[in-house]
């Protein structure tokens, strides 16, 4: 019997704004015995995805999963590959996805969470994290659900995307302007980011929200208004999209993130668009389509074969970095999936 020495990232306490990160978290470092129970297996942590919705599970309050309880290594989905197996369905060097936390190592036996990924050429297995993964997900089911992307695309429908430079909202910009040929603008928080959606992922246009002249330049290239509205942030993004949103539009609430440090966020003072303009405005929680994740992740990979989608990734070195990084996410620091890099895949993991 051997024991590994696990680097693990708890809970320590709950910010109440914004994130300190040497406060919010504490690291330590564990031992974990590597005698396997039943169908267990031992899993080496490669990458961990950083998302903002972390933000919402440090604070004590209703949501669509438990809250991390204080004390408790923080919950994210990884990529891992087995090192030790007692289950017949893992073998070890086998890659897979599941939420493993902030931890280097993890033990456990496999549930329907845990996930067998099989890695085509030229794809990284972090793509499992981002494009293939819940985050790509997640731009999938929002247009196709909620938007109805499929049967309402044209040539003539704009589209705006907010976050669009990030990872969520660049997989959605990337799906409605090289999949379905709509108009698609998106929004973003630098200019750099701006030129990178339009020169190298070839949006029709994209918008510095900073910029003191952002609403002027909305209405500048929205002239027959918006149809379908992918918000990322909410926040005064969603409302000055609700000013432009067209008759019957759509507004997908895929996220809030201007909110999420905000001990008291507001809500949208342009609402009453909706009533004018007989628009809908819904929000969705990617695990609401479950069951419809195969389909969508063989759409994906043959869109990313056909070079429809690319795939962008900001990746920090060391499992130790991952609270800052948490906290960069917020501040825009990335551009597309916000990744740690933990350890690399070996050609056959053994113990
Ligand atoms: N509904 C679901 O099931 C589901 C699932 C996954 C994610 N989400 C949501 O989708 C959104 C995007 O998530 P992601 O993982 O793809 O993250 P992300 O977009 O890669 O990263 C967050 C980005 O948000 C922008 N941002 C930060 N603060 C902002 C602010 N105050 N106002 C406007 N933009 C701000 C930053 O870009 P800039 O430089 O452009 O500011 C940053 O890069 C989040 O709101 C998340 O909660 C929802």
């Amino acid at each position: 019997m051997g024991a590994i020495q696990n680097t693990q990232i708890v809970l320590a306490s709950r910010p109440v704004a914004e994130i300190d990160p040497d406060t919010a978290f504490r690291l330590q470092k564990v031992g974990l015995s590597d005698e396997l129970g039943a169908d267990e297996i031992l899993v080496k942590v490669l990458y961990i995805s950083l998302d903002p919705a972390m933000r919402g599970w440090m604070r004590d309050i209703r949501s669509y999963v438990p809250p991390v309880q204080i004390n408790e290594v923080m919950r994210s989905a990884d990529v891992a590959q087995v090192i030790k197996s007692n289950n017949k369905n893992f073998k070890v060097g086998d890659l897979l996805t599941g939420t493993l936390g902030w931890q280097s190592y993890a033990k456990f036996k496999p549930t329907k969470d845990t996930v067998k990924i099989n890695v085509f050429p030229g794809v990284s297995p972090s793509t499992h994290l981002g494009m293939l993964g819940l985050t790509g997900l997640t731009a999938y089911f929002g247009l196709h659900e909620v938007g109805e992307i499929a049967t309402r695309a044209s040539a003539n429908h704009t589209v705006v995307v907010s976050g669009a430079a990030g990872a969520t909202g660049l997989v959605a910009a990337q799906i409605c302007k090289h999949v379905y040929g709509c108009r698609v603008i998106g929004i973003a928080g630098s200019q750099d980011k701006c030129e990178y959606l339009t020169k190298e992922i070839g949006l029709d246009a994209a918008l510095n929200y900073k910029s003191k002249t952002f609403f002027k330049d909305l209405c500048a290239v929205t002239p027959k208004y918006i149809d379908t509205f992918f918000d990322n942030t909410g926040g005064d993004i969603l409302d000055a999209c609700l000013r432009r949103i067209a008759f019957k539009g759509r507004i997908i609430v895929c996220g809030a993130i201007s909110t999420y440090n905000d001990a008291n966020p507001k809500g949208p003072a342009y609402y009453s668009a909706l009533i004018t303009q007989r628009a809908r405005m819904e929000g969705f929680i990617v695990f609401d389509y479950a069951k419809k994740y195969g389909q969508a992740i063989q759409d994906m990979s043959q869109w990313i074969k056909e070079g429809k989608l690319q795939s962008k990734e900001t990746i920090t070195e060391g499992i130790e970095n991952a609270p800052t990084a948490l906290v960069r996410l917020f501040k825009g620091d990335n551009t597309g999936k916000m990744l740690i890099r933990v350890a690399e895949a070996d050609p056959v993991a053994k113990l």
